[in-house]
């Protein structure tokens, strides 16, 4: 299957912490891509600012070491780097001082009526004075829109003045909340699942559905980020966020459209209907854990606090939640989440499992029938499985088989997997929000955690240990176990 390009219109966009990591391992190769693609049009300008004194040629430098490092080689054609970097330029900008945002406005005056996107791929304590400076300088023209990655804020309060620092200068129609997992692929795919067919959404409630698992498990650790890591911890840098936004996605009613405010709307409501947990109710329902050393990713790894340098530090590497929605449609129908660092293999998935069927009317030699499951696979594989009961083939009576309908998208469709980023740019671009947290729903979201937190710092419990390169405390696997059910393991199939 060919893939569909349509350019979008010309545009600027300036990207703030233009050398950090993110702009080295997403943004600029996913701008490349889509350069690649012919989705740029040639007078786009790429600019990069941060406070380091470089020049455009030593940025173009550098833009070409991460192209080299992050972009596979089948997909850089002769040229192709040389060609993209040189559309690349850099104005050295103090983003909490006055120099270098004259020099910002004047390499973007010749264009003042374009598409304007600021980037702000720096730390979140740089978001108010940016967006201030942007304002004051004369940067944030009407045609102009911000991008803020997570974390917006520690708590609803301190999200809450983010929020408001950015809402000074851009109003909420131009504010872009990233949050990557809604980019992925397969995320996008669950959309389709549910509402381009009519097979699931009949079934998609508390009459069919027994449960619900989210996991996204890593193998790799903080990896150089303890220093955000430790004032974050799994709770606040993976649920507040992504694992919410995947639940919202699975829980959400059928939006009218897939335009930004009906979709956002929807998972607004889910928020909102999100059972709060009390300090009362939090030892059952909440695990969390930090890894001692192990094995990973083939060799011996550090323990956390090592890693860290700090071995007094409380954050939580692993978390495990049990997640009641209160609705007509889930009431009863638990969320069992599970994310962590330095777990024994990289995946992410979200299953959904239906009921046991009422009644058999198979003899005992048919052996036992598994309920079914959707298995939305986000990575490493990218796919859908669905869990059905089959006969086994051939002689020898009714012997039933559970096997999955397997749907592996790598295999299926020829396309090299876009990086969330590379759709997520674009919509900016093309001025859809449909992929971007609006700020009633990062704020709800917060509204839901602070309480877990609170209490978390309330009770005095040690966190469970866990092994490098394992499934994470064993408490977690007792938290579903306690509810007669365990966590999904592909069988294979
Ligand atoms: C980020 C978190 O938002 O998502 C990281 O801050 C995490 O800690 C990452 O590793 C996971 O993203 P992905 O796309 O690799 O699953």
């Amino acid at each position: 299957m060919v893939a569909r390009v349509i350019a979008v219109e010309p545009f600027d966009i300036v990207v703030f912490g233009a050398t950090g990591d993110l702009s080295a391992r997403k943004l600029i190769p996913a701008l490349f891509h889509r350069d690649e693609a012919g989705q740029i049009p040639p007078d786009a300008r790429i600019i990069g600012a941060s406070r380091r004194r470089l020049t455009t040629e030593d940025f173009r430098g550098l833009a070409r070491e991460w192209l080299l490092k992050h972009v596979a080689p089948e997909n850089r054609r002769d040229g192709a780097v040389e060609r993209f970097v040189s559309r690349l330029s850099y104005v050295p900008v103090d983003v909490q001082g006055d120099s270098g945002w004259s020099e910002l406005r004047a390499a973007l005056a010749d264009q003042p009526d374009r598409v304007r996107v600021f980037y702000l791929a720096t730390g979140p304590e740089l978001f108010p004075p940016i967006c201030s400076a942007l304002g004051r300088h004369s940067l944030a023209t009407p045609q102009s829109r911000v991008v803020v990655e997570k974390p917006i804020g520690k708590s609803l309060d301190s999200a809450t003045e983010v929020n408001d620092a950015i809402g000074k200068v851009f109003p909420e129609d131009r504010v872009y909340r990233i949050d990557h997992y809604l980019g992925k692929e397969t995320v996008q795919n669950l959309m389709a699942l549910r509402f381009a067919n009519a097979l699931f959404e009949p079934l998609w409630n508390n009459a069919h559905i027994d449960h619900v698992q989210i996991t996204v498990a890593e193998t790799l650790g903080v990896e150089g980020r303890a220093g955000y890591y430790d004032t974050a911890g799994a709770l606040r840098d993976m649920v507040q966020n992504h694992m919410l936004q995947l639940l919202c996605l699975v829980a959400m009613e059928p939006p009218t459209s897939l335009a930004a405010d009906s979709v956002r709307d929807e998972k607004l409501k889910v928020l909102k209907s999100l059972v709060p947990l009390s300090l009362e109710s939090i030892a059952e329902n909440t695990v969390r854990g930090q890894y001692r050393a192990g094995a990973s990713a083939g060799g011996p790894v550090r323990g956390y606090l090592d890693e860290l340098g700090d071995p007094s530090s409380r954050t939580e590497t692993f978390v495990a939640l049990k997640v009641d929605i209160a609705n007509w449609r889930w009431a009863g129908v638990p969320f069992y989440l599970r994310t962590g660092k330095r777990l024994s293999s990289r995946v992410s998935e979200i299953v959904v499992a239906f009921r046991p069927i009422p009644h058999s009317v198979f003899g005992s030699t048919a052996g036992p029938i598994a309920p079914n499951r959707l298995v939305i696979r986000l990575q490493p594989d990218e796919g859908v499985k669905l869990w059905l009961m089959i006969k086994d083939p051939g002689p020898g009576g009714m012997r039933l088989q559970h096997v999955p309908l397997d749907m592996s998208f790598a295999s299926v469709f020829n396309v090299r997997n876009a990086d969330a980023y590379e759709r997520l740019l674009m919509d900016v671009v093309r001025g859809n929000q449909t992929l971007f947290m609006r700020r009633d729903e990062v704020e709800a979201a917060w509204q839901w955690i602070d309480p877990i937190l609170d209490a978390w710092g309330a009770n005095h419990e040690p966190l469970k240990p866990y092994t490098a390169g394992t499934w994470g405390p064993s408490a977690a696997i007792a938290l579903i176990e306690r509810n007669g059910r365990t966590w999904y393991e592909d069988e294979g199939g």
